[in-house]
């Protein structure tokens, strides 16, 4: 069954290390956390301070998705942090094997993400070894916005190929999903569908209830 993944890119950063337990006490496993550097996306949002400040709150598992230019630079940073799984986007990298091989030199989940417009061929050669493919079904740079509907495609492809080479990698959407289409995605088979907007706007526990309410009559 889809694991449902809080974003905390529209928490109350006033109030954060409350709404994270407010998650954990909803049944909450997995929370990701958006890494934006104002270079490769437009906007900034919070690096390695607040990622451990969290760490020292909580034991949740951390998912960093990191929208930087060149992660390379920082993978060992965001390990130190706190991170469990860090995912890096193929676009953002001059060479994403040597960002890889970084990346395996620490005890961490290994993602690539691709953005909307990025197909999975772009990836195909490094399917093998990771551990999850993130596939951005908006424009990565801002939440709240409305999920681009061709991107679920790849779900399917994914899956597919998974199936065919007999990979392991899961298979995560993030950007758009609401109560409306988390059903239809948990049904074409993401393992884990992040939510921002969807999570955190109005109350948290009523819509995590509403959520995971959906995944599970899918
Ligand atoms: C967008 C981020 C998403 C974002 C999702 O660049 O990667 O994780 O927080 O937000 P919603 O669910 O509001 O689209
Ligand atoms: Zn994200």
């Amino acid at each position: 069954m889809s694991e449902l993944v809080p974003s905390i890119l529209s928490a109350n950063f006033n109030k954060l290390g409350e709404q994270v337990r407010c998650l954990e006490d909803n049944g909450i496993q997995v929370l990701h956390l958006d890494v934006m550097d104002g270079a490769f996306v437009p906007s900034i949002s919070f690096g390695m301070p607040v990622i451990a400040s969290l760490r020292q709150e909580s034991g949740l598992l951390f998912d960093v998705h990191l929208m930087v230019q060149e992660p390379v630079r920082y993978i060992k940073e965001f390990v130190e942090s706190g991170a469990d799984s860090l995912t890096i986007h193929a676009e953002a990298c001059q060479d994403v094997k040597l960002t890889l091989e970084e990346m395996k030199k620490y005890a961490v989940q290994i993602g690539v993400s691709i953005k909307p417009d990025t197909p999975v061929l772009a990836i195909e050669e490094y399917l093998e070894e990771l551990d999850m493919v993130l596939v951005m079904s908006v424009e990565p740079g801002f939440g709240g916005q409305k999920l681009i509907s061709h991107t679920l495609n790849k779900i399917q492809e994914l899956a597919r190929i998974r199936q065919e080479k007999g990979y392991s990698f899961k298979i995560q959407i993030d950007g758009g999903v609401t109560k409306e289409n988390i059903g239809q995605i948990a049904e074409l088979g993401a393992d884990w569908i992040v939510a921002g907007t969807a999570v955190f706007k109005g109350d948290i526990e009523e819509n995590v209830k509403k959520l995971k309410e959906v995944i599970s009559a899918t």
